[in-house]
């Protein structure tokens, strides 16, 4: 699934509400429109979420049609495999990309717009 989820600002700062868990499938994920880069929020198949920008740092590819599998999400154009935890490139692949933290209250996630670096 790849549509666009609006998003609602919350008085805490730089949390954003982006919709709930039960809105992207296991192993899928929602794009998120900010003022800035496009946001992928990712479902593991044991429902952990993660947040990234939605660009891989290879070519600009769309993770967010890539492939979930563990920690990780592969990229669609050239398979590059990245952290969906620190943005990192796997293997022997060089390159990062950034990182959003994101936090459940009941089935509602919510999306810092603060990005945080790749580790
Ligand atoms: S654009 Fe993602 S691997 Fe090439």
């Amino acid at each position: 699934m790849n549509a666009a989820t609006p998003f609602t600002r919350l008085a805490d700062a730089e949390w954003v509400r982006v919709g709930t868990i039960d809105d992207i499938p296991r192993q899928g994920a929602r794009c998120v429109k900010t003022d800035g880069p496009t946001i992928a929020v990712f479902r593991t198949e044991d429902d952990r979420i993660f947040a990234m920008q939605d660009n891989c740092p290879h070519r600009q590819g769309p993770l967010s049609q890539g492939i979930v599998h563990g920690n990780c999400v592969t990229c669609p154009l050239h398979n590059w495999v990245l952290s969906l935890e620190t943005g990192l490139a796997q293997g022997a692949d060089e390159g990062s990309v950034p990182t959003y933290a994101v936090r459940l209250e009941g089935r509602t996630i919510h999306l810092n717009l603060q990005n945080s670096p790749a580790a």
